[in-house]
Formats: structure tokens, C-alpha cells, sequence
């Protein structure tokens, strides 16, 4: 397992961080705990989890506090804000989850989604007195616009306050969005970025095949977006099924070495439901590819955002060297 750096935190974290959202929900406690253990073993040493993951709110993070104990100080743990963005909540909030995770500290502490209505400055210095109180080492933000980040980090810098180091964000090869705008300011300012749903929840590792039934042991029976984009993508999952078969590697190779080609991710979240999906999960980070194989991999799926502007302003909001680096 390789180790990269964290943004600008000065920490390193290992290359694959482990999801865990399925920990309680599809996988009992049990499996859960074996599987932390293994990645650890393995040399993982980044974990993220969030309080309403687990089906029933707070098992999950339950399940991560057994599973880290005896390694907690080795790893690098990422915790969420578990519903609001007021001060109350943000603060009430951490307390709860470090009490079901048995543990002092979060390493990194997200906003999870934002809000209609969201204040900033009230955000900020909440987070601020969280990283105050030792309770967070660091803050960062999930499914934020990249203005509401560049805004809010523009306050803490005004008002001398913890910054945003990171942020949490679904990108893969169907899911985009993110190309524009977020991923160049990430990269320009330096900020962590941890991806999920790497391989579009089993679509784009070959757990679905156009054509076949839908597996009875999977996601799609309760999210229903897998059969839809399976539907959509067809074409494009079969290209990229003999893309690997070519070349002798997995699906889910390929999907997340296209994720990792791109100079502004920091690292995959790996959502695993058994210990042989971790295995190959592991695995995953000893593949590469070269530009070339990033493109003709890209052109697969016509998910590229495109846009009807004049000149070059499209290309612009996806460029990522437009600003030299910030710092
Ligand atoms: N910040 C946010 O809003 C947010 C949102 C979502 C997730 N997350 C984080 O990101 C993590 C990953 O998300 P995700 O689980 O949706 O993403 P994902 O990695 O794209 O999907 C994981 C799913 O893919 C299937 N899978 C995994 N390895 C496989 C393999 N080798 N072969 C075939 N299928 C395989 C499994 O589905 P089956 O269970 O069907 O086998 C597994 O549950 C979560 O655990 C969580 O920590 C954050």
C-alpha cells in the first residue's frame, strides 16, 4: 500500500481509504470487524464512516468503534456532521459520535451534505471551537459546490479560523459533475479529495452484466439508480468489461485507475460488502494507466459534461492547471 499526502494537512494517508456505509446494513457486525482488520493488515490506514450510515442511525459508527479498537492511534479516522449545519448541531453532533465510536478524537470532520439556507460564518466557527477542543484535528466539507468551499474558506482565513482541508465527493466514470469547477479548485487550493462511490456501487466492477439478471445479493435490489444506469450505460460497461479482459485485470482496475490518473484525487473510497470484494479492492491500487488509456476508457460513456458556451469557456471550468498552484 502506497501512502500520499492529505492536501495540506502535512499527514499521510494510505491510497485506498475503506468505506464502510455498508457496515451494519449489508454486512453484520462480524464481517464488518474482519474486514477492518484485513484492510489494516493489508496497510490501510484511512477509514471514513458517517452517523447515518448502518440502516438504523449510529450502528455503523458502533461497528467501527469495535473494529478499530487496538489500531485507533494508527489511523486516520473521517467522521460527518450527522443532519443540520447549525452550531448546536455541529457540536452536539461530534460529541455523539466519538461516544459511539469510543474514541477521544476524529481525525477529520466533514460537513456532510449542505443546506438551503446554510450559514457560513455560523459553520465555520463551529467547526472552528470542534478543532479548538481537540475533538476534530481537521475540518472539511462533502457535497459542496466549489464556491460554497472557496467562501467558506475565504471566511476562515478572514477570521483566522480552521480551514477546510478536504472534500468528500461521488465521482466516477458516469458521475462527472464534479470535472467542473470543484476538481481544478481542489487542485489549484490544495484540497484533499476523497472520491465515492469509485465504482458507481458495483456497476462498474462487473457485478452487473447488460442483458443478465440483476444479482438477488445486491445493491440494485434496494437503490434503484443501478438498474437505471445499467440500462443507460449498456454499451460502455461492455466496452469497458473486454477493455480489462484485454489486458488481463478487473473491472474494478480499470474503473478506479481511471479515477486515480486524475492529478486532482487524493484517494478512492472503497465500499466493500465481503472480505473477497477487499481483496480485489487492495489489489486494485498496483494498476495504472497511462493518458492515452484515460482517454479512450473517458470516451466510453458519453457522461463528459459538455456545455453550448462560445469560445472556450466549457474546457475552462474543467481545466486543471488554469491557476498555478495556491499552496
Ligand atoms: N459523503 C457522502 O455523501 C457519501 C455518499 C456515499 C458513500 N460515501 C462513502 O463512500 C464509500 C463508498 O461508497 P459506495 O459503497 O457507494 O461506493 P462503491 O465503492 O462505488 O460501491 C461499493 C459496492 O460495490 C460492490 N463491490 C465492491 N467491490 C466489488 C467487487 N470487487 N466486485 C463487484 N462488486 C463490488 C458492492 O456492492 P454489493 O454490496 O451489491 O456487493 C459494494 O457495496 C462509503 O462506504 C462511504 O464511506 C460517502
Amino acid at each position: 500500500m502506497r501512502y500520499v499526502p492529505f492536501g495540506k494537512t502535512n499527514v499521510e494517508v494510505s491510497e485506498m481509504c475503506l468505506g464502510t456505509m455498508m457496515f451494519g446494513e449489508r454486512i453484520d457486525e462480524s464481517r464488518s470487524i474482519e474486514i477492518m482488520h484485513e484492510a489494516f493488515d493489508a496497510g490501510v490506514n484511512f477509514f471514513d464512516t458517517a452517523a447515518m450510515y448502518g440502516g438504523e442511525f449510529g450502528n455503523t459508527e458502533e461497528i467501527v468503534g469495535k473494529g478499530i479498537k487496538g489500531f485507533r492511534d494508527k489511523i486516520f479516522l473521517s467522521g460527518k456532521v450527522h443532519k443540520g449545519v447549525d452550531a448546536k448541531t455541529i457540536i452536539e453532533s461530534i460529541d455523539e459520535s466519538l461516544a459511539r465510536l469510543g474514541t477521544d478524537y476524529l481525525d477529520l470532520y466533514l460537513i456532510h451534505w449542505p443546506r438551503k439556507g446554510m450559514r457560513i460564518g455560523e459553520i465555520m466557527e463551529a467547526l472552528d471551537k470542534v478543532v479548538k477542543s481537540g475533538k476534530a484535528r481537521f475540518v472539511g466539507c462533502s457535497n459542496y459546490p466549489a464556491w460554497v468551499l472557496e467562501c467558506s474558506n475565504s471566511y476562515a482565513r478572514l477570521n483566522d479560523l480552521a480551514p477546510m482541508v478536504s472534500h468528500q465527493l461521488p465521482y466516477n466514470l458516469l458521475e462527472r459533475g464534479v470535472e467542473v469547477e470543484v476538481l481544478p479548485m481542489a487542485k489549484t487550493e490544495n484540497i484533499a479529495v476523497m472520491v465515492y462511490r469509485p465504482i458507481a456501487m458495483g456497476l462498474l466492477a462487473g457485478k452487473y452484466i447488460p442483458g443478465e439478471p440483476i444479482p438477488d445479493d445486491s445493491r440494485a435490489k434496494t437503490d434503484e439508480r443501478i438498474a437505471k444506469w445499467l440500462s443507460d450505460y449498456s454499451d460502455g460497461i461492455l466496452k469497458l468489461r473486454d477493455f480489462a479482459r484485454e489486458r488481463g485485470v478487473s473491472m474494478v482496475d480499470v474503473s478506479v485507475g481511471w479515477i486515480r490518473s486524475s492529478p486532482a484525487i487524493t484517494c478512492p473510497i472503497m465500499g466493500v460488502s465481503s472480505l473477497s470484494q477487499l481483496k480485489k479492492s487492495l489489489k486494485t491500487f498496483d494498476f495504472t494507466l497511462n493518458p492515452e488509456e484515460r482517454d479512450e476508457i473517458g470516451s466510453f460513456f458519453d457522461t463528459e459534461v459538455k456545455e453550448l458556451s462560445g469560445g472556450g469557456y466549457g474546457p475552462l471550468r474543467r481545466d486543471l492547471d488554469l491557476v498555478a498552484e495556491t499552496g
